[in-house]
C-alpha cells in the first residue's frame, strides 16, 4: 500500500480514487510525466512541471496546482511512503464525464493524481555492462513532443523487446530518405560520430529533460552538437549509441539489433556529468 494524492486528498492506494467516467481511463485524455525522487530530491522538478504545463495548455487541459504545492504534496508523501529515493508521477486528466462522449465541455474539474513510489526495478549493473536495444516502427500519432497517457504504442514496444531479452526498442519513422531513429519507448537517444554528437531534432518526439541537461553538459565539454535526423543507415558509422531518460540516466548502448557498439569514453564522460548535475540539484528552495 502507498499514500498517494488524488484531488486534493490523501489516500490509500487500494482505496477506488479514479471514476469511471474519468477521461484519462476511457479516453486516454491526459498527460503524465515522471520525476526522479534522490537523496530526498525531486530531480529538476521544475523543468518537468513547466513541460507538463506548456502541454496542459496545449490541450486546454487546467492545471490545477503550482510548483510549490506539487513539490509539497510530493514531500508529504515521500515522508508518509518512508521513501527518499524513488520515482514521482503525476497524471493530469480533463476530468470526470458523466457519460462517455468525445466532445468535452468546457467547464470540468480536471483530475490531478501524484504519487511517489519505489523505482521500478533495473539491473544496477547496466550502466557498466551497457544495454541491448531492438528496432521498433514508431506506430504513435503527431502528439509525441507530448507525454500524453495514451501509451498504447510504446507499450507493444517495450514488450516486444523485452520479451527478445533487450532493454528498449529504438523507433523509426520513415521519409523519403530512408528510416530515421525517432526514440525510445520510454527514452531518448543520442549519437556519437567520432567528432560530435548528433541528436535526433525535436519533430515529433518528447523534449527529455535528460537530453536537454546533457547536451547542455555537452555543450560545456567544447563537444560539439547537431541536431537532424539520424538515419538507421548511418548508424554502422556511428562510434557511440547513448540512451537517455530520468531513470535509465545516461546509457551506452552496445547492440542495436545484431550491430555492435564500444560503451565509449562520450557516455561515460556524460554520465558522471550528468550524475554531477544531479546530486548538486535541489528542487524549489
Ligand atoms: N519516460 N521519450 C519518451 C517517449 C519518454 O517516455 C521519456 C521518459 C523520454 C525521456 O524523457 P526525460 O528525460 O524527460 O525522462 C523520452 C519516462 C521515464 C516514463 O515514461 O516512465
Amino acid at each position: 500500500m502507498l499514500y498517494i494524492f488524488v484531488n486534493g486528498k490523501i489516500l490509500d492506494s487500494e482505496s477506488p480514487a479514479i471514476k469511471v467516467f474519468d477521461r484519462g481511463m476511457v479516453f486516454g485524455d491526459g498527460l503524465y510525466d515522471v520525476i526522479k525522487l534522490q537523496n530526498g530530491n525531486f530531480i529538476f522538478l521544475e523543468d518537468h512541471i513547466e513541460r507538463m504545463k506548456k502541454s496542459a495548455k496545449f490541450f486546454g487541459i487546467k492545471f490545477p496546482y503550482d510548483l510549490e504545492e506539487i513539490y509539497e504534496i510530493g514531500q508529504k508523501l515521500s515522508k508518509m511512503n518512508d521513501l527518499k529515493e524513488g520515482e514521482l508521477y503525476l497524471q493530469l486528466t480533463r476530468g470526470v464525464d458523466i457519460i462517455r462522449d468525445h466532445v468535452f465541455e468546457d467547464d470540468y474539474e480536471p483530475t490531478f493524481v501524484e504519487i511517489v513510489q519505489p523505482v521500478r526495478k533495473m539491473n544496477p549493473e547496466i550502466w557498466q555492462v551497457g544495454a541491448r536495444v531492438l528496432l521498433h516502427p514508431d506506430l504513435r500519432h503527431n502528439f509525441c513532443e507530448h507525454k500524453t497517457t495514451d501509451l498504447l504504442p510504446n507499450v507493444i514496444a517495450k514488450k516486444y523487446v523485452r520479451s527478445r531479452g533487450a532493454y528498449e526498442a529504438l523507433m523509426f519513422r520513415s521519409d523519403e530518405v530512408g528510416k530515421y531513429v525517432t526514440e525510445g519507448a520510454s527514452s531518448s537517444y543520442i549519437f556519437f560520430d567520432g567528432e560530435k554528437i548528433i541528436a535526433p531534432k525535436i519533430e515529433n518526439i518528447l523534449p527529455g529533460i535528460t537530453r536537454i541537461k546533457v547536451l547542455w553538459l555537452a555543450k560545456e565539454m567544447d563537444i560539439e552538437i547537431e541536431e537532424r535526423r539520424v538515419y538507421i543507415d548511418e548508424l554502422l558509422k556511428m562510434k557511440e549509441v547513448i540512451l537517455l531518460s530520468t531513470l535509465s540516466r545516461v546509457l551506452p548502448i552496445i547492440k542495436v539489433e545484431n550491430f555492435e557498439f564500444k560503451k565509449g569514453e562520450i557516455a561515460k564522460k556524460l554520465d558522471i556529468a550528468f550524475m554531477d548535475l544531479c546530486a548538486s540539484h535541489l528542487s524549489v528552495k
